[in-house]
């Protein structure tokens, strides 16, 4: 969609190439050509480089990632961090195994699932197809699986991670839970909560008693240990930095897509591209927190909002930023407005501690947003677990009494929404979206708060 920006230098450059026979006679002349050339060159150059983009189709293709990543490279190393170990997977399966004694349950039980990536290594780009696949772990640490017959071969080319594994395999005219009833004798097993409900039935109809996921079990993966938290540090604040880069070379005139794409490719060439994902707002469209429609340009005066991820070994980021290109003011009425989102996401930090209640951890953001006249316009719950899952265990919102837990890692994400036809009514010229989100660690201590795992908070809409 953008026109080749080498287009009107050709231009120039055939214009003045001077018709044959070639009238050059003398030095002056010469001299005179050469200044009116370069004249016209540094005029291209400055208002290709230099000069604030007015028109989008001015925007060279790949000026805002060049740009950017000129800022973001030096941070590359960010992502310098080890996979999960062979020995951590071993650790967990026997963490697994001791907490399900503990609940009296024979076995826990996945389909390829967040969990089975969490205790096998088993990832989700095992596709689930009516013939189940399944993944379990018993009470005595012991791995096994059960499998279509006719799949067993390429299931053993997974790259799984076990001590020693049993294979039950059920072949087509058999029923799979019969099969698995026979071979392992279990009573009762607890299922993964994204098993779908026709493993639950298929198990029951065989005799085996299947109960969820307890809270006791579900907070294994949700507490990170520190080979996590390393991975789940680096990605975080690699994003972080990819959204201060890109700040630094936004510009007026530019549409979503230019900055989806400048996003996209950045996380490529650092080599995290695979899982990117991005929402990019400007203005009033950010009144909608997942979205509005695309093609719209950033004009003076708008906020730009930025919600994006990756994944490193196989661990999320997920980072919100408001902010506005340099030299881009908005009201102060507006600035207000984000300055009390950053105060609500403080004050729910400060509660991340161990003990405190999700309920009571997104009631501390709201309070602020609340006491400012806002409150009907934080729409949404403070934020979500993070991990292998984008959004995971545990959820601060207002009707959640779990309690948190040393380790969790859980983002905080404060927002304040108002349309346009909203604005009216608030004596404001124009709506608005303002969300500011970063993953906090919850501390074990009493008092210090989370500890923000992209390394800082905004600071303005300036240095986000
Ligand atoms: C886990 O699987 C990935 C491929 O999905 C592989 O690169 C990695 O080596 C495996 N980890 C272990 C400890 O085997
Ligand atoms: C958190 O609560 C649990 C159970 O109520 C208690 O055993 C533990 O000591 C508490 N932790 C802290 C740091 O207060």
């Amino acid at each position: 969609m953008e026109k080749d920006i080498r287009q009107p230098l050709l231009h120039a450059d055939a214009e003045l190439r001077p018709s044959s026979p070639p009238r050059w006679r003398s030095p002056r002349q010469i001299a005179t050509h050469l200044i009116v050339l370069l004249s016209i060159t540094c005029f291209a150059f400055y208002s290709l480089n230099f000069r604030p983009f007015a028109r989008t189709e001015q925007i060279p293709s790949g000026w805002l990632e060049r740009c950017a990543w000129r800022d973001l490279s030096p941070h590359i190393d960010l992502l310098d961090v080890a996979p999960i170990t062979r020995d951590e997977f071993l650790q967990r399966q026997s963490i697994l195994a001791a907490a399900l004694d503990d609940a009296g349950v024979d076995a826990f039980i996945t389909e390829p699932s967040a969990s089975s990536s969490y205790y096998a290594n088993i990832s989700t780009s095992f596709e689930l197809s009516e013939r189940p696949f399944l993944v379990i772990i018993d009470k005595d640490a012991q791995f096994s699986y059960l499998a279509p017959k006719f799949e067993v071969g390429r299931i053993a080319g997974l790259e799984m991670v076990y001590k020693d594994k049993k294979v039950i395999e059920w072949p087509e005219e058999k029923s799979p839970y019969d099969v698995l009833a026979k071979a392992t004798g279990y009573k009762k097993i607890m299922l993964d909560e994204h098993a779908r409900f026709m493993i639950a039935t298929g198990l029951q109809a065989a005799g085996i008693e299947a109960i969820p996921t307890s809270q006791t079990i579900q907070s294994l993966r949700a507490v990170k240990t520190e080979e996590e938290l390393r991975i789940l540090r680096g990605i975080n604040g690699f994003t972080l930095q990819l959204v201060r880069s890109l700040q630094k070379c936004i510009k007026i005139g530019m549409t979503q897509e230019s900055v989806v794409t400048a996003a996209s490719r950045l996380f490529g060439r650092a080599g995290v591209g695979k899982s990117f994902w991005a929402i990019v707002l400007f203005g009033d469209q950010a009144a909608y927190p997942h979205g509005g429609s695309s093609g719209k340009t950033i004009s003076r005066g708008e906020f730009v909002l930025i919600d994006i991820g990756s994944k490193l070994h196989d661990y999320g980021s997920d980072v919100t930023r408001t902010i506005l290109p340099d030299g881009s003011k908005v009201t102060k009425e507006l600035m207000d407005v984000w300055y009390t989102v950053q105060a609500a996401q403080a004050a729910a930090i400060e509660l991340m501690n161990v003990n405190e209640t999700c309920s009571d951890v997104d009631a501390a953001a709201r309070k602020i947003i609340t006491d400012k006249g806002y409150g009907e316009f934080f729409t949404h719950r403070l934020g979500h677990g993070l991990g292998l899952e984008m959004h995971e265990h545990p959820y601060l919102n207002g009707a959640n009494g779990e309690k948190l837990r040393t380790g969790e890692v859980v983002t905080n994400e404060p927002g304040i929404y108002v349309t346009s036809e909203q604005a009216k009514k608030l004596s404001l010229d124009v709506g608005f979206g303002i969300r500011l989100e970063d993953p906090i660690l919850v501390s074990n201590q009493d008092g210090p708060g989370g500890i923000v795992m992209t390394g800082s908070r905004a600071k303005s809409p300036y240095e986000p």
